[in-house]
């Protein structure tokens, strides 16, 4: 596509065994990807996960140490930025404070003397519900303003692919999450290419058709997010998207559909089809709000796990739900979320309890648990965002 030419859909994009190598340092390893035209993909990761990298590759400001860059089709790889139907909405979004609204929004389409700029200008900025304001500066605006005044300048160009490097995070919470329907709105009334990137795994999760989650250059895991949240491949993925309890153990048994694990002498029962490895050690996992806590212990019955008893170590009420932490012996801490239907948390700390979930909701990785390499390092670059949250509040709260 020539430059300045108006896509009216979008294009798919192609990473073909992208590399990039800086001097003593290696950002992204191998990277293998297809974002169907049309799209709202998100790429998902830690900080320093290679995000940035990657879109600056695609946008041309930055040259692969190897492999291909294909946009609808073709071979951009040797392409100029200014060359690729490409437009990016950075982090720190830049418009110019000397003028209007309008003219920051306007100021692309003039310098390439698009006829109707000021109508299609308009235009952009009634999409973003920001044409009442065109005539203000940007210091006269609020920062969430601002971001919708940067993504306007963005679409109005019509780049068959939008790049996105976490164009939300100035806003607080209710800015971003309205903001984020506004996205996806504009984005399915323009059916425009979106990459999107964010370390934020429910803004991944509210926008995206795809996410790929990356982790150290690498992509773990693609697919829409109730694939990566309800069969996580790897503990990274399983960990970095929501909370997961995670069981190590020996495959003891199986039939044809499942298999059951030991863990600390007891067994767990998951089904073949959603498990990965049949044999050997494995990881196996269940996500915290599938399980309930009973206060007696449950009559076996094969259709349920079983884990207790176990002693309540902490409760903490989030309105919505309670979340408590389990402690059983020679099995560790167990994570249970349950929905506050009644008033308030149903358990107190040092209360047993045992714990139940449907063998149909458990999950087993594809980690090689004695490997030379386990890919979970449980350090502060892949602990989930909510785990950082939590820690970063009780920290406060401490020190308050
Ligand atoms: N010019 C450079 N020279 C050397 N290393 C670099 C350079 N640019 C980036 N890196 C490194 O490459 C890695 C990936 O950086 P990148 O900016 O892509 O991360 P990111 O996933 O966008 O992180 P964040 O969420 O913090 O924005 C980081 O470890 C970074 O330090
Ligand atoms: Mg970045």
């Amino acid at each position: 596509m020539a430059t300045g030419a108006f896509a009216d859909r979008g294009a798919d994009l192609e990473l073909v065994g992208i590399q990039k190598r800086f001097p003593g340092f290696t950002a992204i390893e191998h990277l293998n990807l297809v974002i169907p035209a049309g799209s709202f993909f998100a790429l998902l990761g830690p900080s320093g996960c290679g995000k940035t990298t990657t879109l600056r590759l695609v946008a041309g400001l930055e040259d692969p140490t190897g492999g291909r860059i294909l946009i609808g089709g073709q071979d951009v790889t040797g392409q100029k930025a200014y060359q690729r139907p490409v437009n990016t909405v950075f982090q720190s979004y830049a418009l110019f404070p000397h003028m209007t609204v309008l003219e920051n929004v306007a100021f692309g389409l003039r310098r390439r003397k698009i006829a109707d700029a000021v109508a299609k200008a308009h235009e952009a900025l009634r999409l973003v519900e920001l044409d009442h304001l065109a005539a203000r500066k940007p210091v006269q605006l609020s920062g969430g303003q601002q971001q919708r005044v940067a993504l306007a300048r963005a679409i109005v160009n019509r780049p068959a692919l939008l790049l996105l490097d976490e164009p939300l995070g100035a806003l607080d919470l209710k800015l971003r999450r309205q903001m984020q329907l506004e996205l996806k709105t504009i984005q399915e009334e323009v059916g425009l290419t979106f990459l999107h990137v964010t370390h934020d795994q429910e803004e991944a999760m509210t926008m995206a058709d795809t996410i790929a989650v990356m982790n150290k250059g690498r992509i773990e895991q693609m697919g829409t997010p109730e694939l990566l949240y309800e069969l996580p491949r790897t503990a990274f993925v399983a960990n970095f998207l929501g909370q997961s309890n995670l069981f190590t153990g020996a495959v003891v048994g199986e039939t044809s559909t499942s298999i059951a694990v030991d863990v600390a002498g007891r067994s767990i029962v998951v089904p073949k089809a959603r498990s990965h490895r049949h044999a050997g050690d494995v990881t196996v996992g269940v996500r915290p709000e599938k399980i309930t806590l009973h206060r007696q212990k449950p009559e076996p019955d094969p259709a349920h796990n079983v884990i207790g008893p176990g002693r309540v170590t902490d409760v903490s009420f989030t309105g919505v739900s309670t979340q408590y932490l389990v402690t059983v012996p020679g099995v560790g801490t167990i994570i249970v979320f349950e929905q506050n239907r009644s008033f308030g948390p149903v358990e107190g700390e040092g209360d047993e309890v045992w714990m139940t979930w449907n063998v149909e909701h458990g999950f087993g990785l594809d980690d090689d648990p004695a490997g030379p390499d386990p890919k979970f390092v449980a350090d502060t670059t892949t602990k989930s965002i909510a785990a950082q949250r939590r820690a970063a509040l009780v920290t406060e709260l401490e020190e308050a």
